[in-house]
């Protein structure tokens, strides 16, 4: 039998994990999963899923890997600034190659966010599939609860978080969360084309309160810091991070200060059957 779903991204975090939840719910022999590098093929090979390589700049050899697919995850790409049009070069091969339905990974509120950096290419993706003719269906993914947890030793170390979020909440879950979302409308009933899933986390929580909880579990008293969006670019350029990654996430975060990272909606658990992975357990988890 040939592969019937594929998942872009597959070497990246959130593709491996949707490609281990579609595992958990169909044969492998149905999986196919897409890498940019050769090299990235091994682990995926490993689990029986049919890797095609092509890059989101290659619009021919992208239209050959998906020959044969019907139903596509395109997870966004994180090259910032290139993905509309990396993101369309995929839609208009999915069109030639006669994929029946894509689900694609966007943002929180993607139409209506405070946030200014990151939804432009996710809008610009939405209108492409939107024009594409595609049947297609809009994951829009809130913030990844490891994007906190995974500083979280080096906040200990360092005695402290930083952010310019203000009081601002956010309503993450983990990633596995939004793969396993992925997932199952991949593998389910289709929806209704252009139907949108706002997607986040069950709870929300401010930087004091994580900063609290970080506390609790380190066993070492930590604060939070609020600067403004300029401070904070400069103390993220400070620690090495690239100018324009920098400003990306100054920008999350400010958007975040005017509720850009919360949502009280429960599809995600919803979709799932199951509660959202607290965020103090990925915390912990992380610890
Ligand atoms: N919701 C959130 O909080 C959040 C946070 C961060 C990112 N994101 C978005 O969600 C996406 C998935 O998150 P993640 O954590 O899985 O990111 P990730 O680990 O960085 O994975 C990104 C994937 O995109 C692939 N990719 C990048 N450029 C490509 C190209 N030109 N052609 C083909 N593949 C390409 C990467 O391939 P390589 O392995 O070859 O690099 C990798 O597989 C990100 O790309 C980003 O758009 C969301």
């Amino acid at each position: 039998m040939s592969a019937k779903y594929l998942v872009t991204g597959a070497s990246g975090q959130l593709g491996a994990l949707a490609i281990d939840a579609l595992l958990a719910r169909v044969p492998a022999s149905e999986v196919a999963g897409l890498v940019r590098r050769p090299e990235a093929a091994a682990p995926l090979e490993a689990k029986g899923v049919d890797v095609r390589v092509a890059s989101y700049t290659d619009p021919e050899a992208l239209k050959a890997a998906f020959a044969g697919i019907e139903r596509l995850l395109l997870v966004s790409s994180s090259e910032v600034g290139q993905r509309a049009a990396q993101h369309q070069n995929v839609i208009d091969a999915a069109g030639a190659a006669g994929v029946g339905f894509v689900a694609y990974t966007s943002i929180l509120n993607a139409k209506g966010s405070p946030l200014t950096i990151l939804p432009g290419e996710h809008v610009a993706t939405e209108d492409a599939l939107a024009a594409s003719g595609l049947d297609y269906a809009l994951l829009r993914n809130g913030w990844y609860t490891e994007n906190y947890t995974m500083g979280a030793k080096d906040a200990v170390k360092g005695g402290g978080l930083i952010g310019t979020i203000g009081e601002g909440r956010v309503s993450s879950a983990a990633r596995a969360d939004y793969a396993e979302a992925a997932a199952i409308v991949l593998t389910g009933d289709l929806p209704t084309s252009g139907t949108v899933y706002e997607l986040a986390g069950d709870d929300s929580y401010s930087l004091p309160e994580f900063a609290a909880a970080l506390s609790e579990l380190s066993g070492k008293t930590l604060g939070f810091t609020d600067m403004t969006p300029e401070a904070y670019k400069d103390a993220l350029t400070g620690f090495g991070l690239p100018e324009a990654v920098a400003a990306m996430l100054a920008d999350s975060e400010a958007g975040a200060a005017k509720g850009g990272l919360y949502s009280d909606d429960k599809t995600l658990s919803d979709l799932l059957g199951r509660p959202t992975t607290p965020w103090r357990e990925t915390l912990k988890a992380a610890l």
